[in-house]
């Protein structure tokens, strides 16, 4: 299966910064074999700018959310079509950032990914358990709720990705150790294939939090990972190409 390595920049950047940092990881990237795709999601501001730096590159590039309607009276908001139109091919949805900071529910997540798809657009569809959560005993339970809930009845093998980001281990320095994210990956497919009826081994888990050069070779080395969610270690060309370098 390809591997991903996506860089989600969050809000951070303009254009001094955005512009060496996407030509060095463009750099990289077009070195790589193509079972390697490498992603960038940038603020919406940037994405035009971003997607010029990267014509000609194999670099793809993501939006970081996505409204459910196409179009329409939603001042501030961003349409699916409209990251379509600056270039993206993918879009991150119901990241846990999203979910809590703007009260997005699994019913709203489900939504803008079968906007996405419907749009021709890859969803990058973010779950994962909160620390109280975990130390509850209920993270299977709570995975298992969000693929169920989030999942588009749209989805067939290849036109979505999932991302499984503990919500505990984002921005934290924490991580999962490699059994247990072999063990949730596994759980995670399962769960999607029963629900899609996609076989298990077509189903494409990335695992994101404190993603670093320090664990990034472990992690992508893991059975059940096709790929990473890098926030904070996206933003520096050095430390993002030396996770691109772990994929190899
Ligand atoms: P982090 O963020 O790598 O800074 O932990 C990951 C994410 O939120 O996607």
């Amino acid at each position: 299966m390809i591997k991903r390595i996506i860089g989600n920049w969050k809000m951070h950047g303009d254009a001094a910064m955005a512009h060496p940092l996407t030509e060095a990881i463009a750099e990289v990237a077009d070195k790589l074999p193509p079972t390697i795709e490498v992603i960038l999601c940038p603020p919406t501001i940037l994405l035009s700018q971003v997607a010029h730096w990267l014509i000609g590159s194999a670099v793809k590039l993501g939006g970081q959310d996505c409204h459910i309607q196409p179009e329409g009276a939603y001042t501030g908001d961003i349409s699916a079509p409209m990251l379509e139109g600056a270039g993206c091919s993918y879009v991150i949805v119901g990241h846990s950032e999203r979910r809590q900071y703007h009260k997005e529910s699994n019913d709203t997540v489900r939504q803008k990914a079968a906007r996405a798809m419907k749009t021709g657009m890859i969803p990058i569809i973010c779950i994962g358990e909160t620390e109280a959560e975990r130390t509850s005993g209920k993270t299977e339970e709570i995975l298992g709720l969000q693929v169920r809930e989030c999942l588009p009845e749209e989805a067939k093998p290849g036109n979505f990705v999932l991302a499984y980001e503990p919500v505990w281990a984002i921005g934290s320095g924490k991580t999962p150790t490699s059994d247990d994210i072999r063990q949730i990956h596994g759980y995670i497919a399962s769960v999607t294939s029963k629900r899609s009826g996609i076989p298990q081994d077509k189903v494409s888990v990335v695992y994101g939090g404190s993603v670093n050069t320090d664990n990034a070779q472990e992690i992508l080395a893991t059975e059940g990972v096709s790929g990473v969610l890098v926030g904070g270690a996206s933003l520096k060309a050095e430390l993002f190409s030396r996770i691109i370098a772990a994929a190899v």
